[in-house]
């Protein structure tokens, strides 16, 4: 049979998620990979995860192994609301606030599916977080693009863009400005407390909503924690979307989306058609973690590593790449992610093939744009290497680099 005709334009429109593509063909031999997002697995408390399950499924079946509520589970959000009081000092949260979901991929989905149409307008940052790009990229909306500085978004641009809708008549039409606050996924930047407070003038100016997704927040290893967008809102215009992904274990699937509850109550209704409920076994064995555990003072081990891979990698890129002129990177605070920038005229997807020889590999930054890409960025994780090939890939990068530039005939210039 020729399926072709029977695809839908919506699927149809998907392309293939190519880091998925470019890190199945870079499995060979000795291969030092700065390309996952992906936690360090040697940081899963196992031994306390495998406890509480053996205890839930035992002690709790009728609950954990059956359906739940499309809400979720009332146990993990009254801890959830308990954790944002302590350690974000968000108070006057009721579970009608909370909706959780199978992962932050899924609660990016359902802002697609609450909000946007074909006809609708959002802005995200370019470069975007690529799941969410997936996500939106099903509603076919229009996107405003907003280059991202050190210090985030260019709000001057973003205001100028609102602007000129609103000159157009089309500013109804504007639903969401989409942000990654703390460490941002790809870039590793954060949103300065002066940046939060303007984009919320703008929200309140224009009459849109804000998406603050945070998965990488709780990771900070140095500078001042500053409060969410959703906090200095008090939640009015913000929805705050969080993940145990990168702070427990992706493999449990847990996202919990936190905003007003008329929102909620809608994204309750998109969810239902998606999967009835997430997971109620990983939700209680969530809770229940959350209620033995203090999950933040669980992950400071964690904090600790990466901010010495951290440290040693920007180290080891300071070593090979920082004669180079027009080679930058971003130095983040927190999270997995570093964003190095070349010079010019580099296409970081062609050097793929030459970095593959050399054995390193990294995520060619023009995957994470919604619109017109850079080429010559890429994006780095530190979290995975050892801190040995933290030195020897950047040092395999820097021979990367200088041979791409030799076959393209492209100055690399020396400060
Ligand atoms: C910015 C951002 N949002 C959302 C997600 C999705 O996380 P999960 O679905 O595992 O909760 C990720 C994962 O890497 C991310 O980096």
């Amino acid at each position: 049979m020729n399926f072709e005709s029977k695809f839908s334009v919506t699927v149809n429109r998907i392309k293939s998620n190519i880091i998925r593509e470019l890190l199945k063909t870079a499995t060979a031999e000795g291969i030092i990979s700065f390309g996952g997002g992906i936690p360090d697995p040697e940081t899963f408390p196992i031994k306390k995860l495998s406890e509480i399950s053996n205890e839930v499924i035992m002690n709790e079946y009728k609950i954990a192994l059956q359906y739940g509520s499309t809400e979720g589970d009332p146990e993990l959000r009254k801890q959830y609301i308990r954790l944002l009081e302590k350690y974000e000092d968000i108070t006057c949260l009721d579970e009608e606030n909370l909706m959780i979901t199978t992962g932050s991929q899924q609660a990016l989905f359902i802002i697609g599916t609450v909000f946007l149409d074909e006809d609708s307008y959002c802005a995200v940052s370019k470069p975007i977080y690529l799941g969410a790009g997936s996500a939106f990229n099903q509603r076919n909306p229009n996107y405003i693009s907003i280059p991202l500085e050190k210090d985030g978004m260019n709000l001057d641009i973003l205001e100028k863009e609102l602007k000129k809708l609103d000159e157009e008549g089309k500013i109804d039409k504007f639903k969401f400005v989409y942000t990654v606050s703390n460490f941002h996924n790809p870039a590793g930047i954060t949103l300065t407390l002066e940046k939060r407070k303007r984009l919320i003038e703008l929200a309140e100016k224009y009459d849109f909503i804000i998406i603050e997704d945070d998965p990488y927040g709780a990771l900070r290893f140095e500078g001042e924690k500053m409060p969410s967008i959703f906090k200095l809102n008090k939640g009015e215009r913000v929805i705050l979307l969080n993940t145990f992904s990168k702070v427990l274990s992706p493999g449990l699937r847990i996202g919990v989306i936190v905003g007003n509850k008329e929102l909620i109550k809608k994204m309750v209704l998109a969810k239902q058609g998606m999967d009835l409920c997430s997971s109620t076994l990983t939700q209680r064995i969530t809770a229940r973690f959350m209620e033995k555990y203090d999950l933040f003072e669980e992950i400071q081990p964690t904090i600790k590593l990466y901010k010495e891979k951290k440290d040693k990698f920007m180290e080891s890129l300071e070593k090979y790449l920082g004669d180079l002129e027009e080679v930058d990177w971003v130095r983040p605070e927190g999270g997995l992610f570093s964003w190095i920038t070349l010079p010019e005229g580099f296409d970081t997807m062609e050097m793929f093939e030459i970095a593959k020889e050399k054995k390193i590999i990294y995520i060619p930054g023009e995957t994470f744009y919604v619109d017109e890409p850079e080429r010559n960025t890429m994006r780095v994780s530190f979290c995975l290497p050892s801190f040995e090939d933290l030195e020897e890939g950047s040092k395999r990068l820097r021979a990367t680099i200088e041979e791409y530039a030799k076959k393209k005939g492209l100055p690399l210039k020396i400060k």
